[in-house]
This record gives C-alpha cells, structure tokens and sequence, in this order.
C-alpha cells in the first residue's frame, strides 16, 4: 500500500511556487520576545506574482483546470485580495483569462493589489461596499453562467483558493518543513483567513512532524468558525489522499483577539511590523502577516508560548498591501531637507 507521501506526489499538480522556500533564523527578534530560538518560514518568497501562501495552494486548484481545458478562471476576494491577484497572475503564467469579482469599500485610486490586478490585465466586477462571502460567490457564479453561455469555458476557483486540494499544498510544505528542521518539537503560528493555510498545517503536522503544535492567529473570523471549517477542509484534503480525517476536534489551536477589524491596521500589528522591519529586515502587511506576527508576539509575552522550544512563523506574504496603506503613519522615519545651494555658494 502507497504511503501518505505517496499519494501526495501522485495527485495532480501545476508548479507555480519556487520551493522549498528558505527558513531563516530570526536571532534579534527572538531576543526581543525572549524565545529561545524563533524562525521565520520565508513563504512571502514562493516567486508567484509578489510571493505569499496562494502559490502553493494554487498548484492543485490550477490542476483541474488545466485537465478540463477551461479557458477562463474566475475568482473572489476583497478589494486588496492576495489570493485574487496570485489566481490572475496564475492563470497568466498558464495563458489562461482571469476575471475577478472583488467587493468592499470602493475605493478611488488603482493601488497595492488593485494595481497588479490591472497589470496582469484581469478584468474586474467589483460590489461595493460588500465584500460578504455569500455575496461574492453569488455574483461570481452569475458570471460563470454568462461566460459559459457565451461559449467559454470558466472554472469558478472559492475565496481564498481554500478547498481540499488546495489545503494539499500545505501538507506538502510541512512535509518541507519538517525536512529543514529535522526532528523535534516545534511551534508554527500561521496567520489564518479562508483555513486552507491552517488546515494543511495540521494534516500535514499529523503526517510528517507529529511533535509540531500548530498555532493559528485569526485575521478575521471566530475561532468556532475556524475550526468549523478547518474540520471540514481537512477532511476533503484526507480523502484526497485516501486516510481517515485525523480526529482534530478539540485539539486545534486558533486564536481571534488579535485581528480587529478586517482590513484595517491595529495598533498591534503596527508594533509587529516595525520591530521586524528594524530587526530583521524583514517586511510584513497590515492585514494578515502584521496581525499573525502581532498575535505571536502577545503569546510570546504572556507565555502561551513555550520559550525553550523552537518558534517557526509562517510568512504567508500579502506584502502588496503595504503600498495600500501608504498615508498610514509608520512612513515616518525623521528626514532632514537639505535646501538646493543657492548659484553662489557653489
Ligand atoms: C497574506 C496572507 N496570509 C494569510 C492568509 C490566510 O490564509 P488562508 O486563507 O489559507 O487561511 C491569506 C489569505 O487570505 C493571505 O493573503
């Protein structure tokens, strides 16, 4: 009979993502929150459109739709969504059409992830001021059935790209986690949205590095729905691969006081974002990776966290976003003006 590991190879795949990704030792930073040993999983350099997590989901979403000779992807996602710009830029590395159907507040200028959209030359619908889950899947579906009327042949691809088979793609990064990082007891936090991320994580975890505690920081959603969710996806996911769903009811770890409000920048996460630009030199976005790495630096300081066990951060990407937020007020670093010399002095 064919190993777990087996069958994940057999299943259908396209290579989008440039893995493995690094793993990079974070000393100043695990310093700062008096950990033992923190690393950061560099999964902001996947290489697809500016890097982050949808890559390696991407490659078993984009499988099926390669097999049944779809000519048109058609995705959802709010304004700023990383998963809609990594489908577009997919699906153009593919030579595939790409529309997206994005909602929230409207917006008036062409920026972060808006500006790449229109770059990879996706055409957008956008429902504003209602970026509701159940909104945009209804409008992407009116859509698929407009193509398929005129003659096309779309492929309606979930928010996020969470399905089971993009949850794969997380199964096998912990397979490539726990090859970086040999044996041993580990902690991974991993920012949280759609669950395909976390749900991978934790099948994956089950499989390959069974002393990993998987620690999910919510940007968005209750913890009961996460769960909810993650249960179901990592089900689909262990049919895939032909094993019995692990029992993870109880078990998994979700956290949901770190996020705010959705799409807006905490005052946490603000915190997060300059300590690892100023001692890492690392980047981080407001929306997803500021929180997640806000949330571990709160679980780091109240203990929650065991500090002689090593810290492994997910960086899921999302840095576009950062030049959404471009009046916010980190750009403020002291500038000294120098005035032009006046012709007599030179
Ligand atoms: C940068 C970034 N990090 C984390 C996540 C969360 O991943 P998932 O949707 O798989 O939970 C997302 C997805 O929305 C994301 O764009």
């Amino acid at each position: 009979m064919k190993s777990a590991g087996e069958v994940l190879d057999a299943i259908g795949r396209v290579p989008l993502a440039e893995l493995p990704t690094p793993l990079q030792e974070a000393p100043r930073l695990a310093r700062h929150l008096c950990l033992s040993r923190l690393l950061l999983k560099r999964d902001d350099a996947t290489g697809l459109a500016m890097g982050g997590n949808k890559a390696r989901k991407l490659e078993y979403d984009f499988a099926p739709i390669l097999q049944r000779g779809c000519d048109v992807v058609v995705t959802v996602g709010g304004a700023q969504s990383n998963h809609a710009v990594m489908t577009a830029a997919a699906a153009r590395r593919l030579g595939i059409d790409v529309k997206l159907v994005l909602g929230g507040p409207d917006f008036t200028r062409f920026r972060g992830n808006l500006l790449l959209d229109s770059l990879y030359g996706a055409e957008l619908r956008y429902l504003v001021d209602d970026d509701d889950n159940d909104s945009l899947a209804a409008a992407m579906d009116a859509w698929v059935r407009e193509l398929e009327e005129e003659g096309r042949r779309p492929y309606a691809l979930p928010i996020g790209g969470s399905t089971g088979a993009g949850a794969l793609g997380y199964v096998r990064a912990m397979r490539e986690l726990a090859s970086q990082l040999g044996e041993g007891p580990v902690q991974v936090v991993t920012a949280v949205g759609s669950c395909g991320t976390f749900a991978g994580l934790n099948l994956g975890a089950r499989l390959f590095l069974p002393s990993a505690r998987v620690v999910g920081i919510s940007v968005s959603r209750t913890t009961v729905r996460i769960v909810e969710r993650t249960i179901e996806l990592v089900a689909e996911s262990a049919g895939l691969l032909g094993i019995e769903p692990p029992p993870l009811a109880g078990s998994l770890e979700c956290h949901d006081r770190f996020h705010g409000e959705y799409g807006v920048a905490t005052d946490s996460g603000t915190e997060a974002i300059l300590a690892c630009a100023r001692l890492e030199g690392v980047l981080l976005d407001p929306i997803y990776t500021g929180k997640s790495m806000a949330g571990l630096f709160a679980l780091a300081r109240d203990g929650s966290l065991d500090p002689s066990v090593p810290v492994v951060f997910l960086h899921t990407g999302g840095l576009p976003i950062l030049f959404a937020f471009d009046e916010e007020s980190w750009a403020s670093s002291p500038v000294t003006r120098i005035p032009l010399r006046a012709p007599e002095e030179k």
